[in-house]
Formats: structure tokens, C-alpha cells, sequence
């Protein structure tokens, strides 16, 4: 089937990582400008709505934006992209985490001025467990930030990985020039809106950087420098190799400013030729290629819909293999029943459109009541598929839900079951005990639960803290019988019944692990 090989081959779903702050924001609105899937810049999120989390109305919008901001396609120079959100921008969520799982590669943002911070860090370790290809962009070059050399640095020494500058920058801040492009020999200047300067608005094109045009259009300083950093790369750096790049050992380094939209043309030129189209994706029990014929599916996230008086929820599901056209039949394997497909949207920038058709790489919404999970495999074909690669996380920070009106125990339960299903906190029940004990990879996860609970099952219940600092998934060893008869004080269940070790200190768990050295405990679990 020519067509699938062609609409795979023009396909680039990715996602863009980075800490809060480093300008994820202000590249996605230039990308998609870029695409024309808007017309105007500011259009992409207001930041007001990410910032207010404390009143019903405000998480309500949030969920608004990110349901329709969740997956932007568009289209660019015969390329269609699908960029996937990674949410959780002020906090941190398993959700987040989860995109990651369903993109062929990311773009990772990082400040100039503050260089690797913590969450890209985190974000990185899913990458890393992936291999998942990373092409990184250096933003705020128009202010005083870290030298590049220092940058580069960062980049390899924190996150453990190859970085291969694709362009270099001439001067920063307020000398910001431009940047010279390492491959191509060309020169691109950086003039800000509004401002006057003597520096060409066009590439020029030099043979090299011994070149005296260099000299004149920079002036010597600059060119000297640059000269010297290009001699050091060569002597220390890593010249770019597509393949490390594919593998995900090697990322390719552009600097530029967003905000300036200086960088990002040739950020996004270089992304569509070079990023991997879909690629294979692992099931139990063989690899999936896109280009087999038969549709295949899995759902990667979960997203309750914006109207609480409806309990409908979005999958969001990416198609692994095969063609997809509405009114499909298709198998849910988990439960082993055939679903049709009649009311899939697809996310466009603003609006969601009807799918009448969509191709691996694309991500379809799904209503559902429920009966759809994250982590749940679709296919036309009855064979069983279970894709596999969705983790949970064990969280670091734990709640215990306490009632305040004990008549309302089945709404609280039937609550909690939903919202950890859509993932955006884990529920563990201790074998000995009644508690419900919430756990979240970041801590803002149990306001907008408490607020969700509230308003959409009406019940009221209060937090109580609680000495526990991690879970461990004990996925059996010799020593696990022991164990779980020893500990049974410590032990609770998750919501799929797979049991859990609630760690209350990490001395705690090293004693565990020396009392019990045939214990297989695990801190990521694959949803089954
Ligand atoms: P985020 O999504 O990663 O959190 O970052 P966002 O794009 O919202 O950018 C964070 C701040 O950094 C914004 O300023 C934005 O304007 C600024 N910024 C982004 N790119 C650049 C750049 O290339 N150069 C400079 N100098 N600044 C940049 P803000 O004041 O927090 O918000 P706003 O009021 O401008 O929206």
C-alpha cells in the first residue's frame, strides 16, 4: 500500500521538553505560526489560566486549554506534524511522563542564562529510558547567559549525553549578532524588531571562517572568537552523526531566541528532514511496524471531559500501524471485545475536527465512559497485542484522603477510581487498613484532585500527611513471601491490585533490600 508508506515517511509527532520558564511557550507558538495552524502569536495558552490552580473556575479552564491544546497539528513544507503537549508545567504529573511514550523524538528547550535545570532533567530520564532522539534549542540568546562552550558542557555533563552544535552563535545579550551554521557555512544575523543595524536581514554565504567577509560584517573581535570556539570544537566537540542522533546518544544543538523568532526556521527545517518518522513500536509479544497494514492503536493518556456534568472522557490514542477511517471496528483487547470507532477528533491548534481518516504517527480523542484505560492496545486484527512502554512512576509525594462525610464512601471510591485511571494521581489501599493513600509525582496534583472530588463527585474530604516517602512495586523474587508475611503493616495495593511496598524512609528500604536480597522491587511499572 504506497499511500501508508508515503503519509508515514511525511509524519513527525514529537513533543517539547524543557523547565518552566526556558520559553516552551513562546517556540510552540512560533512553530506553529511557522505551520500556519495560527495566525497570531499569544494565541497558544494564556498564562494567567497555567498560573491560577487555586479555585474550581481556574482548574476548569486549564483543563480546557490542555484538552484542546493537548495535540497541535500542522502542516509544513509537505510535512505533517503532530506536536503533543507535555503538560504539567508548573508541577509536574505522570501525565507528563506519559506523552513522552507516544512521540518518536523531542525538542528540548533550554535557557541561555540558567542552563540544564531540574525538570528537563527528570523529563530527560524518560527520553533516556526510550532512546528516544532529542534535538535541543539553546533560547534567550538575546540575553547575557552562560559562553556556549559552557553550555555544551552542561548539556553533556548533566544529562549524559553527546551534544553536536549544528550552528554557533557570534556574541550574546546585547551583542547578540547572529549565528554561523557549521554545515552550511552560511551566516544568519539576528536584527530585533524595530531595531537598526548595519547587519544584513539576508543568510550570507561565506567559504569558511577564514573568510575577511566574516571580519567585516562581525568586525575582528567577533570573528576571532568564533574562530577559536569552531578550532576548540573541532579538537573537543562531537561533529554531528545522525545516527548517535537516532539512537538518542547525540543531540543536535541549535541557538537562537524564540521570543525574537530568531533559530527556529532553522530549527524546524532541519527537524522535519532529520527527526524519525513513526517508528516501530514494541507489543509483548512482537515489534509493530507502521507500515504493517492492519490498524493498530494504544492509549497514552486519559482526559476527563471539560463538562463535570458529564462523566465522558477522552483517550487519546496514537495509532501504531495501519490506516485509520471512522466507523472502524476495532478490538479492545483488553476487554476482549470490539469497539466501533464512530466519534474520534482529531486536535488541530484551536478546533477539533471530525476524523475521517488519520495515519500512524497521528493521535486520535476517543469518548469513552470509562471502559478505555491508559495503556489499552487496539487492532483490527483479533490476534492478541499488548503494547507495552507505558510506565507509572512511583511518586515522591502521599496524602491520606480522609471523609468528612462518611454517607458518601462510594462516591469518594468511584472518584478516586477515575481520576487515577485518567493518571493524574496513583491510589494505593493498604492491605490492613480501610485508608485510601494518594500518591502524585508532584505536589499540585492533590489540590486539583481534592477540587475535582469535590465538584464532580460531591464529596468532601481533607488531606492528612503521612510518613511515607516512596512505593515500591514488588514484582516477586524468592524472598517475596517472606517479605510480604514480615511486612504486612507496609504493604497496600495499587489501583490494578499489583502490590506495593509504602517505603517510609530510604534507610528503611535499604534494610529491605539487605534483609531480603532476592526481593525484586521496582520504582517504574508497566501498565499491564
Ligand atoms: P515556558 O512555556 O517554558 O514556561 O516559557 P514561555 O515561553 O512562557 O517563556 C517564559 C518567559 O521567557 C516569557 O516571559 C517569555 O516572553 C520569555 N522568553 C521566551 N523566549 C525568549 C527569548 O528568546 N528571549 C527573551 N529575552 N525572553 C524570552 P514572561 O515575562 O514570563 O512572560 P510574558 O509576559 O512575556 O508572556
Amino acid at each position: 500500500m504506497k499511500q501508508l508508506h508515503r503519509e508515514v515517511a511525511r509524519r513527525r509527532t514529537f513533543g517539547i521538553i524543557s523547565h518552566p520558564d526556558a520559553g516552551k511557550t513562546t517556540l510552540t507558538e512560533k512553530l506553529l505560526l511557522f505551520g500556519g495552524a495560527i495566525r497570531l502569536a499569544g494565541a497558544v495558552k494564556s498564562k494567567k489560566a497555567q498560573h491560577a490552580t487555586s479555585d474550581w473556575m481556574a482548574v476548569e479552564r486549564e483543563r480546557g486549554i490542555s484538552v484542546t491544546s493537548s495535540v497541535m497539528k500542522f502542516e509544513y513544507e509537505g510535512y505533517e506534524i503532530n506536536l503533543l503537549d507535555t503538560p504539567g508545567h508548573q508541577d509536574f504529573s505522570e501525565d507528563t511522563y506519559r506523552v513522552l511514550t507516544a512521540v518518536d523524538s523531542v525538542v528540548m528547550v533550554i535557557d541561555s542564562v540558567k542552563g540544564v535545570e531540574t525538570q528537563t532533567k527528570k523529563l530527560m530520564e524518560v527520553c533516556r529510558m526510550r532512546s528516544t532522539p532529542i534535538m535541543t534549542f539553546i533560547n534567550k540568546m538575546d540575553r547575557d547567559g552562560r559562553s556556549p562552550l559552557e553550555l555544551l558542557d552542561d548539556i553533556e555533563q548533566t544529562l549524559g549525553i553527546e551534544a553536536a552544535p549544528l550552528t554557533w552563535p557570534i556574541g550574546m545579550g546585547k551583542d547578540f549578532k547572529g549565528v554561523y551554521d557549521l554545515r552550511k557555512h552560511e551566516l544568519r544575523f539576528f536584527v530585533p524588531a524595530g531595531a537598526k543595524s548595519a547587519l544584513p536581514k539576508e543568510t550570507v554565504l561565506v567559504s569558511g571562517l577564514d573568510d575577511p567577509l566574516l571580519d567585516e560584517l562581525v568586525g575582528s573581535a567577533d570573528a576571532d572568537s568564533l574562530r577559536r570556539d569552531v578550532e576548540l570544537l573541532a579538537g573537543a566537540g562531537y561533529p554531528f552523526d545522525i545516527d548517535r542522533y537516532l539512537q538518542g546518544s547525540q543531540t543536535p544543538v541549535f541557538f537562537g531566541s524564540a521570543l525574537s523568532n530568531f533559530g527556529v526556521q532553522e530549527l524546524l527545517d532541519t527537524f522535519v528532514l532529520l527527526a524519525p518518522s513513526p517508528r516501530p513500536r514494541a507489543a509483548e509479544s512482537r515489534m509493530v511496524s507502521p507500515l504493517e497494514e492492519g490498524f493498530t492503536g494504544m492509549v497514552f493518556k486519559v482526559q476527563a471531559n471539560m463538562d463535570p456534568a458529564h462523566r465522558d472522557r477522552i483517550a487519546f490514542l496514537r495509532i501504531c500501524s495501519g490506516r485509520f477511517v471512522r466507523g472502524m471496528k476495532v478490538r479492545h483487547h483488553r476487554l476482549g471485545k470490539d469497539i466501533q470507532i464512530n466519534n474520534a477528533t482529531i486536535f488541530m491548534a484551536q478546533d477539533r475536527e471530525g476524523v475521517e481518516q488519520a495515519w500512524p504517527g497521528d493521535i486520535i480523542g476517543i469518548q469513552n465512559h470509562g471502559t478505555i484505560k491508559i495503556g489499552d492496545s487496539f487492532s483490527t486484527d483479533h490476534a492478541p497485542l499488548k503494547f507495552t512502554g507505558i510506565p507509572s512512576f512511583a511518586p515522591e509525594h502521599f496524602r491520606r484522603v480522609r471523609l468528612l462525610d462518611p454517607l458518601r464512601s462510594k462516591q469518594l471510591e468511584k472518584g478516586l477510581k477515575q481520576l487515577s485511571e485518567e493518571g493524574a494521581i496513583q491510589v494505593f489501599r493498604p492491605l490492613l487498613s480501610a485508608d485510601y493513600i494518594l500518591g502524585a509525582v508532584g505536589p499540585l496534583q492533590f489540590e486539583v484532585t481534592m477540587l475535582r472530588l469535590k465538584g464532580e463527585y460531591k464529596v468532601d474530604a481533607a488531606y492528612e500527611g503521612l510518613g511515607i516517602c516512596s512505593v515500591r512495586w514488588i514484582a516477586g523474587g524468592s524472598d517475596a513471601p517472606r517479605f510480604l508475611e514480615r511486612y504486612a503493616a507496609d504493604i497496600a495495593k495499587d489501583i490494578d491490585g499489583d502490590k506495593v511496598y509504602l517505603v517510609k524512609s530510604l534507610w528503611g528500604l535499604e534494610h529491605v533490600q539487605e534483609s531480603f536480597p532476592n526481593l525484586d522491587l521496582r520504582t517504574v511499572k508497566e501498565h499491564r
